[in-house]
């Protein structure tokens, strides 16, 4: 007992000398950590807040909702409402189109708007149909 009682001792001391710059190591690592996308398996490539920020922002305009038609926002990362695992899906589209479609010099950005205008779901064709016939 004694024996491990000094053996904490220079531990100790040692903590308290070095304490400060121990803590500022170790806080320094977690702000390198991104503090958002707990749950993120297609937008692995945001480095920032911001960046997601921005997506996100694009993704609820084109679509005509807000933040809640896919989120819980008390929980962003869960993946309960299933609008959130149908835009994940749309999401990695967006990419692949974006990837091997448009990316050609001064090609433009297609984003969820190009198809959805606003709405929850696209209008997959004209109020009165497709003609049919000849003409
Ligand atoms: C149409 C559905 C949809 C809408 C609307 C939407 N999001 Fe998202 N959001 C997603 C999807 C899908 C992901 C996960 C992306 C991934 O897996 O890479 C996500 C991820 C997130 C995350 C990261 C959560 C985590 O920890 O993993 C945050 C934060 C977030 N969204 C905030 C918002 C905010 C704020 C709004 C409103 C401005 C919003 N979202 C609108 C679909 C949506
Ligand atoms: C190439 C066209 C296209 C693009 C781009 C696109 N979508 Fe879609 N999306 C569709 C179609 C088509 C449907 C199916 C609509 C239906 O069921 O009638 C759909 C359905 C959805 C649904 C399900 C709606 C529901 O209530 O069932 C969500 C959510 C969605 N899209 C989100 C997105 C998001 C987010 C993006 C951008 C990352 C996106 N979409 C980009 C074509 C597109």
């Amino acid at each position: 007992m004694v024996k491990k009682g000094w053996l904490v001792f220079p531990v100790l001391v040692a903590m308290g000398l070095g304490g400060l710059s121990i803590h500022d190591k170790v806080y320094a690592k977690q702000e390198e950590k991104p503090k958002f996308g707990k749950n993120l398996q297609v937008l692995t490539f945001v480095k920032s807040k911001e960046e997601l920020k921005g997506w996100m922002r694009m993704i609820k305009t084109s679509l005509g909702v807000d933040c809640d038609y896919c989120h819980n926002t008390d929980n962003f990362a869960s993946d309960a409402k299933p609008p959130k695992r149908v835009a994940r899906v749309m999401i990695k589209m967006l990419l692949t189109i974006r990837q091997d479609y448009f990316s050609f010099p001064n090609a433009p950005q297609p984003t969820c708007y190009t198809c959805h205008q606003g709405h929850k779901k696209p209008i997959n064709e004209p109020s009165g149909g497709f003609p049919k016939g000849d003409d």
